[in-house]
């Protein structure tokens, strides 16, 4: 069956998570980039932590934790800092290619969307700021559900939310888990390489491997 929609994970994929420290790397210093991948290591594994344990406490919150996790670890202790580096987080903006890549697919007659960890707040809030919500419909939040990604019933919900089949959706992630989650569930999935770290999860043979958002339209085809 052909694509009809394609939903984007949110955060790496849509939005650099990494420009919140970089915004304020003058405050930070050269441990700068490190602290972030710190952050979002937490951000993540405490999603999962969660999850397993059958417990729930929404992205905000799990993004403020781990990154008190992060600056203690560092021996930053600069309430100030927190405050701006969280409202960053807020409005991250988009990675270059997207307006132009997401543009291409509309007019391809594609649905765009979005399903993120996010909270509904969180994702409404950056997509506004970034001048995307225009493009995005549905923008799925797993708050709903107060499960976190892998967890299949996430990727459930976006079959119920667009009344289509697994393999008429098209999942973009560059997380590679979430990418391997989304195959599993049975999308047609993109799994998306910014960086060239070894590829995972049997991506190769589970998912399109593409470098940068603007591949997609030439791999459908269509
Ligand atoms: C999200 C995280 C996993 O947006 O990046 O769902």
């Amino acid at each position: 069956m052909p694509i009809a929609a394609i939903l984007f994970d949110a955060y790496g994929t849509l939005l650099d998570i990494h420009a919140a420290m970089a915004t304020h790397q003058a405050r930070i210093g050269p441990r700068a980039a490190e602290i972030s991948a710190l952050w979002r290591q937490k951000q993540l594994e405490y999603t999962w932590t969660l999850t397993l344990a059958q417990d729930y406490r929404p992205f905000d919150t799990v993004t403020a934790e781990a990154l008190d996790f992060a600056l203690a670890q560092h021996g930053i202790d600069d309430a100030a800092l927190r405050a701006d580096l969280l409202a960053t987080y807020r409005v991250l903006p988009p990675f270059p290619e997207v307006v132009g890549a997401l543009a291409t697919l509309r007019r391809k007659g594609l649905r765009l969307g979005v399903l993120s960890n996010g909270t509904g707040t969180m994702l409404d809030a950056a997509f506004a700021a970034a001048g995307l919500e225009e493009m995005l419909d549905p923008i799925l939040s797993v708050d709903t559900l107060r499960i976190y990604k892998p967890d299949p019933r996430v990727y459930a919900m976006a079959t119920n939310a667009l009344a289509l089949a697994p393999s008429e959706i098209g999942f973009v992630s560059s997380n590679a888990w979430d990418a391997m989650g989304a195959a599993r569930f049975g999308f047609h999935v993109f799994s998306l390489r910014r960086r060239p770290d070894p590829v995972e999860y049997d991506l190769n043979s589970r998912a399109t491997l593409i470098a940068h958002l603007g591949e997609i339209a030439a791999t459908l085809g269509q």
